[in-house]
């Protein structure tokens, strides 16, 4: 149904090209499929036809030519393994004069391999640095259909198109620039080679995809708040200063109220005084300190409000 359409559309695209190109656009032949997409080394079989009474018609190929026949008016050009790069094949009739029309012929390879690395650098990436990484596609043609997709987890991210006019087989390389930030530390990339062979082409079109990079990004430790104050209503109070990192940040507790060092992300005690708790988190990219301040038992606000209250009275009381 899809390719029926797609064939109706074509149609008068192909006219105009053939227009343009100078053959006879009045040349009573008709060729079924118009067009081929072959898988190199498969078969291929076309039909040329006509409806008028002629002096011969006939196919002329680099591989597999039809010689003339004046007693038919369907000639089929055929050929089991096509291994020809280069192949050109046309059907032409003999009437008046001669005229011929143009097979289109795509001869299309799937790559051996297509694989994914990080071009000129190993080990972990720094956060907020640039990168690149590098897919490299092998023998793999017609390079003009080909398109390298960027994938990050599922996402895709980037592609890449090629426009070399070459037939045969090349190896191509497509670069995807990163700066990775922290969100990217255990993601995946990936990349794809599909043949993008149009309607007449096999569906959904060929890919090779490669193997999966996992990213590992180095970042320092940032806290998102810097002050956090903590009431101590109920006795028992938790600062937590744990704080994402790669590698794992260390932790110093500093407050006059500690009487020895503590290095627990995380301390937690009914015991801790009213003051201020200053964490830092460091890893070997950078440190981030963080101030818990524990206020004193009652809430402050109510006693603020409280003592607002009754200053106004006071006030009334003076006027009155
Ligand atoms: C054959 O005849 C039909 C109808 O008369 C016409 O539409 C068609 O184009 C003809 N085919 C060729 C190849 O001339
Ligand atoms: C070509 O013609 C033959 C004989 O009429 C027919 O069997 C075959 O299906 C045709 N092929 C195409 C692609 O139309
Ligand atoms: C080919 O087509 C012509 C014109 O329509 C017709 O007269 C002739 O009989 C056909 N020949 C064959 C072999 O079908
Ligand atoms: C290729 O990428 C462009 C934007 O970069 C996008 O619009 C297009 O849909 C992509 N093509 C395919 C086949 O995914
Ligand atoms: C493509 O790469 C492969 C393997 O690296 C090599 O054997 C081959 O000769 C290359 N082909 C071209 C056209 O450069
Ligand atoms: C401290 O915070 C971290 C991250 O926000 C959380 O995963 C952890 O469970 C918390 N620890 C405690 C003891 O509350
Ligand atoms: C506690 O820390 C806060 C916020 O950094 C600061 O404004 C305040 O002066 C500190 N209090 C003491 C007693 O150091």
């Amino acid at each position: 149904m899809f390719q029926c359409f797609f064939g109706l559309f074509l149609l008068p695209v192909f006219g105009l090209l053939v227009g343009l190109t100078g053959t006879n656009a009045e040349c009573p032949v008709e060729l079924n499929p118009q067009r081929v997409v072959v898988k190199y080394g498969s078969s291929v079989s076309v039909n040329c036809s006509t409806n008028i009474t002629h002096k011969g018609i006939g196919w002329e190929a680099s591989e597999g030519s039809v010689p003339k026949k004046t007693d038919q008016n369907l000639t089929t050009w055929r050929v089991e393994s096509l291994t020809r790069w280069d192949i050109k094949s046309f059907c032409y009739i003999n009437d008046a004069k001669q005229c011929e029309i143009d097979l289109p012929i795509t001869i299309y390879k799937t790559p051996d391999s297509v694989s994914i690395n990080t071009a000129d650098h190993t080990g972990p990436m720094t956060e907020g640095s640039t990168y690149k990484l590098q897919c490299d596609v092998v023998n793999v043609a017609p390079v003009q259909n080909l398109i390298v997709k960027w994938y990050k987890g599922e996402t895709l991210m980037h592609n890449e198109t090629f426009t070399d006019p070459i037939k045969t087989p090349v190896n191509k390389t497509s670069m995807l620039q990163i700066t990775p930030d922290r969100s990217h530390d255990g993601v995946q990339y990936r990349c794809e080679a599909e043949l993008e062979l149009g309607a007449e082409g096999p569906q959904p079109p060929p890919a090779v995809t490669s193997e999966h990079i996992q990213m590992t990004v180095l970042y320092p430790p940032q806290h998102i708040s810097l002050v956090q104050t903590i009431g101590k209503k109920d006795g028992d109070v938790s600062l937590n200063c744990t704080v994402a990192a790669n590698p794992s940040a260390t932790y110093t507790w500093n407050s006059k109220h500690l009487k020895e060092t503590r290095t627990s992300s995380v301390l937690s005690s009914s015991l801790l005084s009213p003051g201020n708790y200053t964490c830092t988190a460091k890893n070997l990219l950078g440190d981030s300190s963080k101030v818990f301040i524990i206020n004193s038992a009652g809430d402050r606000s109510t006693v603020v409000a409280y003592i607002l209250v009754l200053r106004l009275l006071v006030a009334l009381k003076i006027i009155i």
